[in-house]
């Protein structure tokens, strides 16, 4: 695998290796104000949240390397202490591309890309009505960023003071991210888009980790490291359950592959376990990866201890 130091390239190149490997990021949707009233509206992808009591966000404004010109972004939050920052959802991504666009200060990027101010309660700048997710925030502190070096970079620690969400992205009264449809910003010019969401639930205890997952499962040709780990989250090593599966008189099943390839596990071991072949390992392991990809740990690991 190549190594890059960042001393020996050249800043587009060192640039585009952050913005393309440090992926998919948020983008904050920033709206801030100059002392005059001018609002300003730009879509930073330096963004993050680091802490939620109190809530702290921040954010990279970079000072242009090419002309040395700071963003209007950041004047206006350091000369007002100001901003809001609008989440991004795919509907408004083009018109988020058009305020990305450098225009003078005295520009008002809502009115270019066609949004609505959606006037805040506790900072003087909008936010974006079309984004469902907005927050006002204030300046904490900003840490210019190696200036000693020429480094061009600035992080904003940002305080959020209220949040605003629409009702369209809650379920029983809770954020739900299937209903955000957010965007990231990768490297170049792609994005990606939250519709292909999964869950992996963090585990509340210490896991018994691969190094203790059996040989046999351990060294699987079918397994993958994603398919062994979900294995390994259980707290202590199953025990075999003599019981399972169960099947009723009337289940029915077709060939193995057809039951595996429509999805359904259950079809597939009743095929196998009254097959010469119940005990191949192979074919165990494939059923075992179906019930793990259906959230069915309990069960793959049933069908892994039978070999
Ligand atoms: C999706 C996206 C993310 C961006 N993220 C950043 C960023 O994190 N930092 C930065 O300095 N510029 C970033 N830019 C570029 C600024 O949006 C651009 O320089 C803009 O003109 C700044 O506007 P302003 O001077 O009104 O603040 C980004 C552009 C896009 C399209």
């Amino acid at each position: 695998m190549p190594t890059f130091l960042p001393g020996d390239m050249s800043h587009r190149d060192r640039h585009q290796l952050v913005l393309s490997g440090v992926s998919p990021r948020p983008i904050a949707f920033i709206g801030s104000q100059d002392a005059a009233g001018i609002c300003n509206l730009s879509p930073y992808s330096f963004f993050n949240a680091f802490a939620s009591n109190p809530p702290i966000v921040a954010i990279g404004p970079a000072i242009a390397a090419r002309t040395g010109k700071v963003k209007d972004t950041w004047r206006n939050i350091m000369e007002t202490g100001q901003c809001t920052i609008s989440t991004v959802p795919y509907s408004i991504v083009h018109r988020m591309n058009i305020a990305a666009g450098e225009y003078p200060p005295e520009v008002d990027e809502f009115e270019v890309a066609g949004l609505t101010k959606r006037p805040s309660v506790l900072v003087a700048p909008p936010s974006v009505a079309e984004s469902p997710y907005a927050m006002e925030c204030t300046l904490m502190e900003n840490i210019e960023l190696r200036r000693d070096i020429g480094g061009n970079g600035n992080l904003m620690l940002l305080e959020v003071v209220a949040f605003h969400v629409a009702d369209s992205v809650l379920s029983g009264g809770k954020l739900d991210p299937r209903r955000l449809d957010l965007v990231g910003r990768m490297g170049g010019g792609f994005y990606t888009r939250t519709t292909d969401l999964f869950e992996a639930s963090q585990p509340l205890h210490a896991c018994i980790g691969i190094d203790e997952l059996p040989d046999h499962v351990r060294t699987s040709p079918v397994l993958t490291g994603n398919d062994l780990a979900q294995l390994a989250y259980v707290p202590v090593l199953p025990m075999l359950d003599g019981s399972y599966p169960q099947f009723d008189e009337s289940f029915r099943a077709d060939s193995f592959e057809i039951e595996l390839a429509s999805g359904n596990p259950d079809g597939a071991l009743f095929v196998l376990l009254n097959s010469p072949q119940r005990h191949d390992r192979i074919m165990l392991h494939r059923v075992a990866q179906l019930l793990i990809k259906l959230g069915r740990i309990a069960d793959a690991w049933q069908t892994v201890m039978m070999e």
